[in-house]
C-alpha cells in the first residue's frame, strides 16, 4: 500500500480546489475502503486515478504520471457522468457547488445568509429599479423583503414613469488616464508595505479558507506587500468606491476555472469595503457564485465553465479532469448565462494541461463516447474560436466589455529559479526580483499566443482585451497557497503542512495577493475607458 499511501497523500498537493470539502472527504474515505479490498496494484492504480481525477488541476501529478490512459474504474467514490458507449466515468467532486456553501463561506462567523439570496436577488434585479428600498432590508427574510419591495414599488408608482422617461444612456468619461497603449504586463514588483495589501485577510468575510493563508498558518506575510510597477506608466491604487460607482446597476462576471474563481474572490474583497455592512452577500446559484452589492444594484459573479465550451466537466461538483471531453464547437448552454452581463472576464488553461491530446466530441455525436483525440493546441484554437465567434455575434460592444485572462503559472520546480533545495513552491517567501529572460515553468506559450491571437482577430465586431498576467505572475513563486490551504474542506493539519512535497498547492494563490494585481489591471483598463451608464 505504500504507493497507494503516497498517492493518497498527494491529494492535497493538489489543487485542493476551493472546493475541497466534506463531500469530497466522504468520497475519499469510501475510495480508501474499497481500495483496501483490492489487490495492491489495483489499489495503486486506483489511487493514482483518484488523485488525478479529484485534483486534476495539479499539473504536478499530471506531469509525473504520464500514463493517463488507464481506463476508469467504477468502484470507489464519486458520481457517474457521461455514461455513454457503455463507459462510465468516475468523477469524485472537487469543486465548489451549492451544496458546499456552508463549508466554504459560512465558515466565517459574520457571513450573511446566502440561502435566502436567490429569491431576494431575483426580486432585486427584476422588479423595482429602486435600490433604496432593498437596501433598507438585509436579506433576512425573503418574504418580508419581497413585500417591502412591492410596497415600495406601488408607493412609487406615480413617480416611476417619470424616472423611466428620464432614464437615458449617458457616456461616463474615463476616471483614469492610463493609456491603452501602455503595456501593463511589462514591469517589476516593488516592495510597498504602506499601500499594500489592498485589504486585510481578516477583514474580508467572503474569503474561503482555500486562500486565507495567514489564518491557515502561514508565518511570513511579505507576499501581500508587493506593488506591480509597469515599465511605461503607473497603475493607480484600487479605489473601491470609484469602481462600485462604475459597476452601479451592472453585472461583472468571471467565467472559467478555479483560477478565475480565485480572481473572483479577490475582486469581491477589493470592492466589498465600498458596500455597507448588511447590504452585501454571496449566493450560490448552480454554476454561478454571485456577490451582491445591494446598494449599487450590482453583482460580481463567477461562472464555472473550465473549457468555456460545453464539456462533461461542467457540473461544478461532478466532473473529471482525467475523463474530460469537450464539445469544441458548442457553447450555447453556458453562453446563455453571459447575456446581459456588462463585464465578462474569461479564462481557460489549466484544465488543458494534463495530456497533449484533448478528447473532442465529434460533431453530431450523441454521447461522450463518440469523440476523437485532437492535438491540444489545435483543440484550444477551435474552442477559442467558438468562444470568440459567440462573443462577436452576441455581445453589444457598446454595453459589454470583454476580457480574456492569460495563463496563471504554476511553481512546482524550484530548481528552475535556482533553488535546488526548495520543495515545490513551499518555503518561497520572495518574488524573483532580478530575473531577466525566460523562466521555464512549464507554461505552454503556444497556447498563450494562440489565445492572444484569437482574442485580437476572431471577434472583429467586439473588442476582446487580452490581459497578460502570465509574465508578472511567473515572478511570484512566493504567492501560492502552498500548504496553507484546504484539502477536502479542512485546513491542512500540522503533519500535512510538514510535507509540502506532497501537499503544497502551487497553482492557486493566497489572498490578499497576486490576483489582486490582476484585478488592478482590469480596474485600470475599465476606468481608463469611457462607459455607458443608465441615468
Ligand atoms: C439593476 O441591475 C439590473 C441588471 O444588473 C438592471 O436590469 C436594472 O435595471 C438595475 N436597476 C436599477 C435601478 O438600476
Ligand atoms: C515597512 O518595511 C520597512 C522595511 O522592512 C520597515 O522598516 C517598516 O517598519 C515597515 N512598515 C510597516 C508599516 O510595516
Ligand atoms: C491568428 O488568427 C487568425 C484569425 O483567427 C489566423 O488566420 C492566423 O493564422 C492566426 N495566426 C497565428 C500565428 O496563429
Amino acid at each position: 500500500m505504500s504507493l497507494a499511501g503516497r498517492r493518497k497523500s498527494s491529494l492535497a498537493g493538489a489543487g485542493a480546489g476551493a472546493g475541497a470539502d466534506a463531500f469530497g472527504a466522504k468520497h475519499a474515505v469510501t475510495s480508501l475502503r474499497k481500495g483496501g479490498r483490492l489487490p495492491v496494484y489495483v489499489a495503486s492504480v486506483f489511487f493514482v486515478l483518484c488523485v488525478i481525477v479529484m485534483y486534476g488541476e495539479d499539473i504536478r501529478s499530471l506531469t509525473r504520471v504520464p500514463a493517463l490512459t488507464v481506463p476508469a474504474t467504477t468502484g470507489g467514490g464519486g458520481g457517474v457522468v457521461g455514461v455513454g458507449g457503455g463507459r462510465q466515468v468516475v468523477v469524485p467532486r472537487r469543486d465548489i457547488s451549492a451544496s458546499e456553501k456552508p463549508a466554504a463561506v459560512l465558515h466565517h462567523s459574520d457571513q450573511e445568509k446566502p440561502k435566502h439570496a436567490v429569491t431576494t436577488t431575483t426580486t432585486t434585479t427584476t422588479t423595482e429599479p429602486e435600490p433604496v428600498a432593498v437596501v433598507e432590508k438585509p436579506p433576512q427574510d425573503k418574504v418580508d423583503t419581497t413585500k417591502s419591495q412591492k410596497k415600495t414599488s406601488s408607493k412609487k408608482k406615480a413617480k416611476k414613469p417619470r424616472r423611466q422617461r428620464a432614464a437615458k444612456k449617458t457616456v461616463v468619461p474615463p476616471a483614469l488616464g492610463v493609456p491603452e497603449t501602455c503595456d501593463l504586463s511589462k514591469g517589476r514588483w516593488v516592495f510597498d508595505n504602506t499601500s499594500y495589501p489592498l485589504y486585510r485577510e481578516e477583514e474580508c468575510q467572503f474569503l474561503t479558507s482555500q486562500v486565507t493563508c495567514m489564518k491557515n498558518g502561514r508565518r511570513d506575510d511579505t507576499y501581500q506587500k508587493w506593488r506591480w510597477q509597469p515599465k511605461d506608466c503607473s497603475m493607480p491604487r484600487f479605489d473601491a468606491k470609484l469602481f462600485m460607482e462604475r459597476l452601479r446597476g451592472k453585472r461583472f462576471m468571471f467565467v472559467g476555472d478555479s483560477l478565475n474563481r480565485n480572481q473572483w474572490e479577490s475582486m469581491v474583497c477589493l470592492v466589498q469595503s465600498a458596500v455597507s455592512p448588511g447590504k452585501k452577500y454571496v449566493s450560490w446559484e448552480g454554476q454561478r457564485v454571485v456577490f451582491h452589492a445591494w446598494e449599487f444594484n450590482a453583482t460580481v459573479e463567477f461562472y464555472w465553465a473550465p473549457f468555456l465550451v460545453e464539456s462533461n466537466s461542467d457540473d461544478p461538483k461532478i466532473h473529471s479532469i482525467q475523463h474530460r471531453i469537450i464539445k469544441a464547437d458548442t457553447i450555447g448552454a453556458h453562453a446563455e448565462n453571459w447575456r446581459g452581463v456588462d463585464y465578462l472576464v474569461f479564462n481557460t488553461y489549466i484544465w488543458w494541461m494534463n495530456t497533449v491530446d484533448m478528447k473532442v466530441m465529434r460533431p453530431g455525436g450523441k454521447s461522450w463516447a463518440e469523440h476523437d483525440e485532437v492535438v491540444r493546441i489545435e483543440a484550444y484554437r477551435k474552442v477559442l474560436t467558438t468562444w470568440a465567434s459567440w462573443v462577436n455575434d452576441n455581445i453589444d460592444p457598446a454595453r459589454t466589455s470583454v476580457f480574456f485572462m492569460s495563463m496563471s503559472p504554476l511553481h512546482i520546480s524550484p530548481q528552475v529559479w535556482g533553488n535546488p533545495d526548495g520543495i515545490r513552491c513551499a518555503k518561497e517567501t520572495m518574488p524573483l526580483l532580478d530575473w531577466h529572460g525566460p523562466l521555464w515553468l512549464g507554461m505552454d506559450w503556444d497556447m498563450f499566443h494562440q489565445a492572444k491571437n484569437v482574442s485580437r482577430r476572431a471577434s472583429p465586431r467586439v473588442p476582446i482585451t487580452f490581459v497578460d498576467i502570465t509574465t508578472m505572475s511567473e515572478r511570484r513563486k512566493d504567492g501560492h497557497t502552498s500548504v496553507h490551504t484546504i484539502r477536502q474542506g479542512k485546513v491542512l493539519g500540522p503533519e500535512e503542512q510538514a510535507d509540502p512535497g506532497t501537499y503544497a498547492d502551487c497553482i492557486h494563490w493566497c489572498l490578499p495577493g497576486v490576483p489582486d494585481i490582476w484585478n488592478l489591471v482590469l480596474y485600470t483598463r475599465i476606468l481608463s475607458r469611457p462607459a455607458l451608464q443608465l441615468e
